[in-house]
């Protein structure tokens, strides 16, 4: 490999002679060096920093990229960020066929099809060798964990059963109807794959155990339990028959290990129900905590949770990251982990101390009945919240008179308390940031050497609120199922949000039933599938949908022969009305620009180095409104080379790279859709490639497809 290495760095050296490539300042000779180098694990190494050594692509060219591939996929959403091992970029598409391609031309060399029905997309898949020639691909579709031969794509019989093993068993529950879906790559620790799911926002949830396998066999070699057991630490944080029927409090978003101690680091989400705990009274661990575990044995070391008796949907969006920062003079191994209020928890890795202090501050009440909102929250004192905290009047959009004044008079009607107030009955709370963060799934990169940490973000505010149920005789009928199982995304009144989440009210005579039914169990895009319905509440919730609005109110007398309830959990007395942007009229975010941002904070001093505006709303650069960010989803990603790369934006598909000491953008292109997703780079023959993922889905009203594009430098 040293003499690959060596005859493509001498390529290198004559491709800079002949003035193609420029080197940066003077001393940073290896600026023209571009050595084999991969992006083998989903978040570009096993410390989820998204740091390539690279240093091809730089500051001073990277305004030359130019598009050196591309390979369509079909309609659909892609979240993926790719994997590179060797020549080999291993690729999702929309219906989750895993595709191996060329890395340096995007040619196809084999394709693996697990054969599934729901399009929930998947973030990536896993790599693993034992360092001779067994290597193989680790890859979840909907409830299954497959193993994959590298080379061939062919499934390893050994592993499992025929190649795969079933991640819905074992969880105490009918694994036919368990709602347990592998959307995000598992994290490799010696022979060990280890993994979370996601799982449904309503109950009944899986409980969300956190799980090693065998890779070479894929037999369960440990379980953590995120809901305690009676006797096991924080048991006592939920009423004592919970964790019977309690849910979720789930890994969704992937892990991080440190290899050396062996220790993989877990943030989880909400426990279900989301918005609602009246029956989950207590702290409700390991909810909205990082975890640090032996990798060996699943056994916690350490943990901390950042949101107390979660109500707010406030899971940890992302997986943490690890880093060496300097503190009071010392050099500490640290992990930071992002949060969707806006926060960064920054603790030493090996003890979980927190590097800055974090206070546990006072937040209101909540009024409604049964609910026990915590006392306090934890926030960090230091670095400052990347996105803000409280919408106020002064804050209102004023991008045009009309809609500045529709937003003075609907903010008037809403709750504004800042973050942590408990959603009421009688009218809207502020959420802001929003659901989607603050921090989502994308998540950050850190620059090894410097200790920064790049992180963008969302800054717009959403709506809550509260309603009754209906009365427990109407359980099991159609529409109550729709009430506790639906109407938080698609709306009580069945009209959906925005371009977020469809209408229901004409989908019934849009869709057929068998449509329907495909699409309710097997999920789609954000939409979780929903296995554990029975047969019958399937029906009742299907011929609900398929009667007009008008027609809703005869389902409770066609429900009669419909069994009582579907819940193990108890039904809860409130329902979530679903979400809602507060936007102006035209669709805009009602509060004043950024809506989207990209952050450099130093984690050495807590102190931001730069924070600028991330994406674009087309119609309004048209109009000369410029800078005002946008919603985004995915992440950075940052090299030796100087430069932090993002897609991200929704709006104006674009992918960007901004110099990473100063924020200035160097260089934007326009993708053929969104890229919602994570770049990965990576050097194949010498030459250093930027490769994303892009997709429509996110915007429905913009191109439909999907596609990955890879960048390069011209030849
Ligand atoms: C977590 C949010 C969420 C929940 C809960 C949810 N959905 Fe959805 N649903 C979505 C989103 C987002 C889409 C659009 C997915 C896509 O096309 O990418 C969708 C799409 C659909 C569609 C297709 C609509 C169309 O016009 O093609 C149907 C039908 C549907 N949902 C029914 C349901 C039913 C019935 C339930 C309850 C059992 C449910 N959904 C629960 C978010 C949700």
């Amino acid at each position: 490999m040293a003499l690959r290495d060596g005859r493509l760095i001498r390529r290198y050296v004559g491709l800079a002679l002949t003035g193609l490539l420029i080197t940066t300042t003077a001393g940073q000779s290896t600026a023209i060096s571009a050595p084999r180098q991969d992006w083998p694990v989903y978040g570009g190494a096993s410390a989820g920093d998204r740091y390539s050594p690279l240093d091809q692509i730089n500051r001073t060219n990277v305004k030359s990229l130019k598009q050196a591939w591309r390979i369509d996929t079909g309609p659909g959403g892609l979240q993926d960020s790719p994997i590179i091992v060797g020549r080999m970029a291993y690729v999702l598409t929309p219906k989750q066929v895993l595709l191996a391609l060329d890395g340096a031309t995007g040619k196809q060399i084999w394709s693996f099809d697990p054969g599934v029905t729901g399009v929930l997309p998947s973030r990536g898949v896993s790599y693993w060798t034992d360092g001779k020639s067994d290597r193989r691909i680790l890859m979840g579709a909907m409830g299954a964990l497959w193993a994959l031969n590298a080379d061939t794509g062919k499934p390893i019989s050994s592993f499992g059963q025929a190649g795969q093993a079933n991640m819905r068993e074992g969880l105490g529950s009918d694994p036919a109807a368990t709602p347990v879906f592998m959307t995000t790559p598992g994290s490799i620790y010696k022979d060990l794959i280890i993994v979370g799911f996601r799982t449904s926002e309503t109950p009944p949830a899986a409980a969300g155990a956190i799980r090693a396998y065998d890779v070479r066999t894929g037999k369960l070699r440990w379980t953590f339990n995120t809901i305690p057991r009676p006797g096991e630490v924080g048991y006592d944080s939920w009423p004592k028959t919970a964790w019977r029927t309690a849910g979720a409090a789930n890994n969704w978003t992937g892990m991080v290990v440190d290899q050396a101690r062996g220790i993989v680091y877990a943030p989880t989400g909400s426990a279900i129900p989301d918005f609602i705990g009246e029956n989950r009274k207590g702290n409700n661990l390991f909810a909205n905590s990082l975890l640090a575990l032996d990798a060996n044995s699943g056994k916690r070391i350490w943990h901390f949770q950042t949101t107390h008796h979660d109500i707010w949907d406030r899971d940890l969006p992302s997986p943490p990251v690890l880093l060496t920062v300097k503190h009071k003079g010392q050099s500490i191994d640290a992990v930071a982990q992002a949060s969707k209020p806006g926060f960064v928890f920054l603790f030493n890795r090996a003890t979980g101390k927190p590097l800055f202090p974090i206070q546990e501050r006072a937040f209101p009440k909540s009024d409604i009945p049964g609910e026990q909102a915590s006392p306090t929250q934890p926030i960090p004192q230091k670095p400052a919240p990347f996105a803000r905290q409280t919408l106020t009047a002064d804050m209102l959009t004023t991008r045009t008179a009309e809609a500045h004044s529709w937003a003075v008079k609907a903010f008037a009607s809403l709750r504004s308390d800042g973050p942590y107030v408990p959603f009421g009955l009688d009218r809207e709370t502020v959420v802001f940031p929003g659901f989607d963060g603050g921090a989502e799934w994308g998540g950050q990169a850190v620059d090894r050497k410097t200790g920064v940490f790049y992180i963008n973000s969302n800054d717009v505010p959403w709506l809550a609120k509260l309603r009754k149920a209906a009365t427990n005789s109407d359980a099991g009928s159609g529409s109550s199922i729709y009430e506790q199982q639906c109407a938080a995304c698609h709306g009580t009144d069945r009209k959906g949000s925005g371009k977020d989440f469809p209408d229901l009210s004409t989908a019934g005579s849009r869709l057929t039933s068998p449509e329907l039914n495909a699409i309710i169990v097997g999920g789609r895009g954000r939409m979780p599938g929903f296995p554990q319905l029975s047969s019958a509440n399937l029906e009742a919730l299907i011929s609900f949908l398929r009667q007009g609005p008008a027609a809703a109110a005869s389902d409770k007398a066609a429900s009669a022969s419909v069994e009582a309830s579907i819940f193990t959990a108890p039904t809860p007395t409130y329902v979530f009305t679903g979400y809602k942007k507060f936007q102006d009229p035209d669709g805009y975010p009602a509060v004043k620009p950024p809506w989207g941002q990209l952050s450099a904070i130093d984690l050495n001093t807590g102190a931001y180095l730069w924070q600028v505006p991330l994406g674009e709303y087309p119609d309004l650069v048209a109009q000369g409104i410029r800078n005002t960010g946008s919603e985004n989803y995915g992440g950075p990603i940052i090299t030796a080379g100087g430069i932090v790369v993002i897609a991200a934006t929704i709006f104006d598909r674009k992918i960007r790279a901004f110099d990473s000491k100063t924020g200035a953008q160097l260089w934007e292109e326009a993708l053929p859709y969104a890229g919602n997703a994570t770049p990965a780079t990576y050097a194949i023959d010498g030459r250093q490639y930027i490769l994303i993922a892009t997709s429509g889905a996110r915007d429905r009203t913009g191109p439909q497809g999907s596609a990955y594009v890879a960048y390069a430098l011209p030849n």
